[in-house]
């Protein structure tokens, strides 16, 4: 059985998780839009994670929306096994299913109430500010801190995280309350917040990249191809393997609705990736093909 690449605490919690977890995005339909191509399969997918030991679930009530939400509900209430449940708020879907901000602290409380309703949990165990877009300026993402934080306060939510965010912004963020981890895009090919994760490792902050196998459109690339057959992995294995190698504090939440890609990615937490290799991976920042 795979050890799930060992394990993390995130800071001053108690909440300790496998650095292998699961990412919920791609369970809803396309576009993470309306009901699942397979409704039992979404429901196996998330069963067979928490049966493998995955104790880590990121969502969000804008998947589907709230059809991701429901179907955790659906396939674990009532959490025999309680993994560590990651939500965010920031966001809402159009009628056209597109990405909307939702930041009024109205928004915020009311998205907290309906992940916590959707989940069936009491308490959502960490909550992430997810931020549009790099110009938020530090005294509104103060603000967006502090509505989660009255949350913290009537005990809907455990803790405080940051999504989407610049050094600054988590700066500014850490000044409203302790912020417990850092979900961002990155991945083997995009790479820019390397010194922000070094820096959280200095801090015992996890960084969870978002898209680690490239998101809408995963990562493509010859060279990686060729690497992976050398060690008899997938290269969408070799991609996560390699997130884990890159600091103790990474922790990958891979989406999947498939149980062979969930099988796959599990796996990938026991691949070791020998010197030779991990310097030719090093090199393929920002070459998404070659
Ligand atoms: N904070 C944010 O702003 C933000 C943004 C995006 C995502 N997220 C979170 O991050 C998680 C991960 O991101 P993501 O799910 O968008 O993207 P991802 O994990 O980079 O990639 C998911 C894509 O890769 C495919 N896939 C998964 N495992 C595979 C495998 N072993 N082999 C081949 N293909 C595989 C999936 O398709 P199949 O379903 O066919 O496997 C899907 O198309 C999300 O689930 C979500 O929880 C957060």
């Amino acid at each position: 059985m795979s050890n799930l690449g060992g394990t993390f605490t995130f800071p001053g919690t108690g909440l300790t998780v496998h650095r292998m977890g699961f990412g919920a995005m791609q369970l809803p339909g396309k576009g993470v839009w309306g009901p699942p191509r397979d409704h039992e399969q979404a429901l196996a997918v998330v069963r067979e994670a928490v049966d493998s030991g995955i104790d880590h679930i990121d969502t969000a009530d804008f998947y589907g929306p709230e059809i991701a939400n429901q179907l955790i509900r659906e396939a674990l209430f009532p959490y025999p096994r309680r993994p560590v449940v990651v939500s965010k708020i920031g966001a809402k879907r159009g009628p056209d299913a597109s990405w909307r901000p939702a930041t009024s602290d109205d928004e915020i409380v009311a998205a907290i109430k309906r992940n916590v309703e959707t989940l069936g949990l009491a308490k959502i165990d960490i909550v992430n500010v997810r931020l549009f877009d790099p110009s938020v300026p530090p005294a509104e993402v103060e603000r967006m801190v502090r509505a989660v934080v009255s949350c913290v306060d009537r005990g809907l939510v455990g803790h405080v995280g940051m999504s989407n965010a610049s050094a600054g912004q988590v700066r500014a963020a850490q000044g409203v309350a302790p912020i417990v981890c850092v979900q961002n895009h990155y991945n083997l090919i995009r790479r820019a917040d390397d010194a922000m994760i070094d820096d959280l490792a200095a801090q015992g902050i996890p960084y969870v990249p978002f898209f680690p196998l490239g998101g809408f459109s995963p990562i493509q690339s010859g060279r990686l191809d060729e690497l992976a057959r050398r060690l008899d992995v997938t290269p969408m294995q070799l991609a996560l393997a390699w997130l884990l190698a890159r600091s103790p504090n990474v922790l990958l939440i891979p989406g999947t609705s498939s149980l062979a890609h969930l099988r796959e990615n599990i796996a990938a937490a026991s691949v070791e990736i020998p010197e030779e290799i991990a310097r030719e991976l090093n090199a393929l920042a920002g070459k998404p093909v070659s």
